[in-house]
């Protein structure tokens, strides 16, 4: 029996799923959470879909495990690939699951006015053409521009400086989307808000950035109160950070993001490669 007292649980491929915690701890401060950053196997965005599929299969399994009252995939990829698997895995265990990607799509799509959305993101998200659906699903005619940028998630997770390399990379990445006079952009990768600043300098003020953050959060919050599963009280609640590969890169990287101290992280394995 799943009871309010559970934890909610959370993955990405490293620390671009801690944009979606932060909006989580903002508007479910009382909720205890699980994190898990699969940092052994980043990127997501370049590693064969086949076996992607089969490792958050294991993900999510090990997370329902730990007794999760919700999953949330926090990461675009992961949810373009196999938001399918997640699901399956979770009805097992009679948990919801809360993707990224559709959240994003209905806003886009309420606010562009040119009717000219631009969705950056990574490869295997590009390729999937989940983004493509969703926006196609929101009835209004659309001209779609994806662009994808393998090199920016990894500058982010290594929590590099920004050089001029790095601003040559971003220029690069979002000249198509400038060229096609884009009004809204869909940062289509849980990392990339942690670059939105630099982001919305190149593109201009008449761009508008769509993070996914603030939308799964509300979901998270709809779904907990219809199934009765949100926790009440003014208590702040409690987290645990679990990753699979090392402990130091991924504590200091996230506290730097997070803004917050981590406690303890502990790194597990999974047996089934990506
Ligand atoms: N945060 C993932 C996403 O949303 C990341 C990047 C990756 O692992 O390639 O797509």
């Amino acid at each position: 029996m799943i009871d309010a007292t559970r934890p909610v649980a959370m993955f990405d491929s490293g620390v671009g799923g801690l944009t979606v915690l932060h909006e989580c701890l903002v508007a479910l401060p009382q909720e205890d959470y699980v994190y898990l950053g699969d940092t052994a196997m980043f990127p997501y965005g370049s590693r064969e879909p086949a076996a992607l599929r089969e490792r958050i299969a294991a993900i999510t399994e090990a997370l329902l495990q730990r007794g999760v009252k919700l999953v949330v995939i926090a990461c675009n990829t992961a949810t373009a690939i196999g938001q399918d698997v997640v699901r399956e895995v979770a009805a097992e265990h009679g948990v919801e699951v809360v993707p990224v990607v559709e959240p994003q799509a209905e806003i886009a799509a309420a606010i562009t006015e040119n009717g000219r959305v631009g969705v950056l993101a990574t490869t295997n998200t590009v390729e999937s053409g989940a983004y493509r659906r969703a926006l196609e699903r929101q009835g209004r005619a659309l001209d779609v521009i994806e662009v994808a940028a393998p090199k920016l998630a990894p500058f982010i997770q290594e929590g590099s400086l920004f050089d001029e390399q790095t601003m040559e990379m971003a220029r690069s990445y979002c000249a198509p989307l400038r060229e096609e006079r884009i009004d809204t952009l869909i940062l289509g990768c849980t990392h990339y808000p942690l670059v939105a600043p630099m982001l919305q300098r190149i593109l201009g003020r008449n761009v508008r950035l769509v993070s996914g953050g603030h939308a799964v959060a509300a979901a998270v919050q709809r779904t907990l109160k219809r199934d009765g599963l949100a926790r009440e009280g003014d208590e702040e609640g409690d987290y645990e950070f679990f990753c699979t590969g090392p402990v130091d890169a991924f504590r200091e990287v996230a506290t730097r993001f997070l803004q917050m101290p981590l406690g303890e992280v502990r790194q597990v394995e999974f047996s089934v490669p990506a």
